[in-house]
């Protein structure tokens, strides 16, 4: 059944760093506000899109078969020029003009830090979905684009070990996550790190290396060490050349995954995850929700208001990171 509601014309944009599963909810928000009967557009390029005015009008048929792209079709960006109250009110204007009375926006917390002040400086009603690989946004369990992240970076590192052991190296992988530790701790777990680095753990070098020469660690012939982009350390490599002055009969060797992490077609789970806050998000837009965000926690749609999921951040769980220390001896 179709929801009531006074919203006719959604706009729909993806903003920030890309993630997996992008697509997904794209098609997902798309459909689902066709199904009910409305229209939908999609700007392109974030907020950018509405400022300049560059969008698209969307059909059922413009989101066939991107479920299982990587990516964004409605391509993103960093657009700090959004800060800028005039900048918001002219993107207002031309929302009006368009007539778009609701907007879902698919990205991070950055993205729902614009939203959230585009809602209270002139009420437009807008919902976010969560859109990232990093997995730092609170209110939901995982945020779209994060198991492909991981999934992608457990890959990679298995051939990194690889040719660690054949040459009895010690490599210094860096991941990405901006100044959350979530890829790092999962890849660790998952690749049998023999160390991991986050920045929500500060540590010194001191007793990284100390740690690294324990006991049987010392006796390993290979060794992968991951290391969270955002430290207190610095990056992998200042780290794996500060290791290597302590203790130089280390043959140590670094490689950045990078961006690597935000490509690829999104896997099962963020195909689903994606789909259904992508359906839910415009469900609670015709419902006459606003400024919140649309997350699932423990298999539940929860929504979270932008000023709380802008301003907390999901804890890691230190559990985990001592069970990723306990089986790397
Ligand atoms: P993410 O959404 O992945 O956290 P960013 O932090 O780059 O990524 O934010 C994405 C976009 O959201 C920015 O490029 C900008 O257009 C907008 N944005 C971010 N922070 C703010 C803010 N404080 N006020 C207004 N717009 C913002
Ligand atoms: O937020 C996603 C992310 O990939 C972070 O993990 C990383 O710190 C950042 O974006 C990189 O952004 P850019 O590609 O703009 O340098």
């Amino acid at each position: 059944m179709a929801i009531k509601s006074k919203i006719n014309r959604i706009g729909v944009l993806t903003s920030g760093g890309d993630a997996p599963g992008m697509n997904a909810a794209i098609r997902a928000v798309v459909r689902t506000a066709i199904f009910n009967g409305k229209e939908i557009y999609g700007f392109y390029q974030g907020y950018e899109g509405i400022v300049n005015k560059n969008f698209v009008p969307m059909q059922s048929h413009s989101v066939s078969k991107i479920i299982s792209q990587g990516g964004t079709i409605l391509k993103s960006s960093r657009f700090p020029e959004f800060k800028d109250r005039l900048v918001r009110e002219k993107a207002y204007k031309n929302l009006r003009e368009l007539g778009i009375d609701g907007l879902v926006v698919i990205g991070g917390d950055g993205s729902f830090r614009g939203a959230d002040l585009l809602y209270k400086e002139y009420g437009l009603p807008i919902v976010g979905v969560p859109g990232t690989i990093d997995n730092d946004i609170y209110g939901t369990d995982f945020t779209i684009g994060f198991d492909t992240a991981i999934n992608t970076a457990v890959q990679a590192i298995d051939k990194l070990r690889d040719t660690a052991d054949s040459h009895n190296l010690a490599f210094f992988v860096e991941v990405m996550g901006r100044d959350a530790g979530f890829i790092a701790l999962n890849t660790a777990i998952a690749t049998g790190a023999e160390a991991t680095l986050i920045p929500e753990i500060p540590t010194t070098i001191e007793s990284l290396c100390e740690y690294l020469q324990f006991e049987r660690r010392k006796n390993k012939t290979s060794g992968i060490i991951i290391v969270a982009e955002g430290g207190d350390l610095g990056s992998a490599m200042d780290i794996a050349a500060k290791v290597k002055e302590r203790i130089p009969d280390y043959e140590t060797r670094v490689t950045t995954l990078g961006h690597i992490q935000r490509g690829g077609s999104p896997t099962c789970n963020d195909r689903v995850l994606a789909s259904v806050l992508g359906c839910e998000a415009v469900k609670a837009l015709l419902e006459g929700r606003t400024a919140v965000m649309v997350g699932q926690m423990q298999n539940e749609t929860v929504f979270t208001p932008f000023a709380e999921a802008c301003s907390r951040h999901n804890e890691i769980n230190t559990k985990w990171y001592d069970i990723s220390h306990i089986l790397s001896i």
